[in-house]
């Protein structure tokens, strides 16, 4: 078993990492070590989603440094200061809408902000034993399924978006340097993940806020593309294993071996509101509303979670419907959240508090 004492978590101020950060303090199993999370603090980026986690452990097991990982001195600097031996590397632009609006920010924080982070990495890692690099990634880096088949760790990348082609990139680099210089990597592909704290643009949080709303549901095409959803602290203790036990170079396909057709999941959560709001069925499927398609939209994702079963006896523990239903409920719970990150009012605060150097 590996051992983590200080661990550099990129994008820990988005939806996964901040749930990640927390699960790691709060309930790692033999985890006594610290957690620096270095962020941009983009739009995606909210230091209040670890209000709780900077109260508990700030300044003793948490510690919180703004940067942009395309910032190799500043990178360097956080590797001395803080002795790091693990990067858990999260941070990305994460919304495959906005990469097809502005596909910039994608190649130069997924694939430049990748590259860099790699070279300073293996600048200070040099000469040492016993550290990691983990590489967070995502399914869509197959492209689209049909009707059958998942996806394994050996199906041939397939890109379709300029979010996928970017992440694609950088898994291919995490390799190359694994190859190449022997920098000890790991790498995971999950699908889609849900969960408290996801910023709204993504479809549940979106959909959920909008019911509760009363503001139209737009689903793209004819609601039968297909996403494999899993909770976010199951994708989490699955980082968690691999962390722990994985053997350098290894790559593992996460998932949740629980497929929806998007338009099947909006009528989930429109039971689960209307009984949660006491609102009534008919009124809330009325806001249903196809609209335009994406461009290249994927079809299905669908993940085949046997080898991370098989090595690291990961298993999914949470499931969906109990999942959902404390999502929803998360969402209609933390309305002062939700403001924030809509408003822009904790980006006026982070602006005051957190001067990028
Ligand atoms: P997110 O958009 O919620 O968070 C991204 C975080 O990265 C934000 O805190 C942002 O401020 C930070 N960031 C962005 N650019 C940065 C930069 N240049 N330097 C430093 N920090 C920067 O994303 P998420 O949904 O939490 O996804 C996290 C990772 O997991 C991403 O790599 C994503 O590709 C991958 N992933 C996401 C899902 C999913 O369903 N959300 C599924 C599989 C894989
Ligand atoms: O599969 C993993 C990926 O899942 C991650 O790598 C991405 O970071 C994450 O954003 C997510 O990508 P998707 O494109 O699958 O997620 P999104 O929430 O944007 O959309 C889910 C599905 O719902 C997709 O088929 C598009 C559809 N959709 C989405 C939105 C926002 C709609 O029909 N209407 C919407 O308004």
């Amino acid at each position: 078993m590996r051992r983590l004492e200080n661990i550099l978590v990129t994008g820990g101020a988005g939806f996964i990492g901040s749930n990640f950060i927390r699960l790691l303090l709060e309930s790692a199993p033999g985890f006594n070590g610290r957690i620096i999370n270095f962020d941009a603090l983009t739009y995606a980026g909210n230091i209040a989603s670890l209000l709780d986690v900077q109260a508990k452990f700030g300044g003793k097991r948490y510690f919180f440094e703004r940067g942009n990982i395309q910032d190799a001195d500043l990178v360097a600097t956080i590797f001395e200061k803080y002795r790091i031996d693990t990067v858990v590397h999260f941070a990305a632009e994460s919304h495959v809408d906005r990469s097809i609006v502005e596909p910039d920010a994608f190649v130069q924080t997924n694939i430049v902000g990748t590259f860099t982070l790699l070279e300073a990495t293996r600048r200070y890692w040099a000469r040492r034993d016993g550290v990691l690099f983990h590489h967070i990634s995502t399914d869509e880096v197959y492209g689209s399924l049909g009707e059958i088949n998942t996806f394994t760790e050996t199906t041939p990348y397939a890109p379709r978006s300029p979010y996928s082609a970017s992440k694609a990139a950088s898994d291919h680099m995490v390799m190359a340097f694994y190859h190449t210089y022997g920098l000890p990597v790991t790498l995971s592909n999950c699908s889609n993940n849900y969960g408290p704290y996801q910023f709204p643009e993504k479809f549940i949080p979106l959909m959920i806020l909008n019911l509760k709303e009363g503001k139209s549901l737009p689903v793209y095409g004819d609601g039968r593309n297909v996403r494999d959803w899993i909770h976010v602290d199951d994708h989490n203790r699955a980082v968690w294993q691999i962390l722990r036990q994985s053997k350098i170079g290894e790559s593992y396909n996460i998932g949740g071996e629980n497929e929806w057709e998007n338009i099947h999941l909006i009528q989930k959560l429109i039971e689960i509101i209307a009984k949660a709001l006491g609102a009534d069925t008919d009124e809330l499927n009325r806001l249903i509303t196809f609209v335009k398609d994406r461009p290249g939209h994927d079809r299905r994702y669908a993940i085949n979670c046997a080898k991370i079963r098989r090595e690291l006896n990961w298993e999914r523990v949470i499931g969906f419907e109990e999942g959902l239903a404390k999502t929803v409920d998360w969402y209609l719970g933390n309305k002062e959240w939700i403001d924030g990150v809509r408003s822009g009012v904790y980006r006026q605060w982070i602006e005051q508090n957190y001067k990028e150097r």
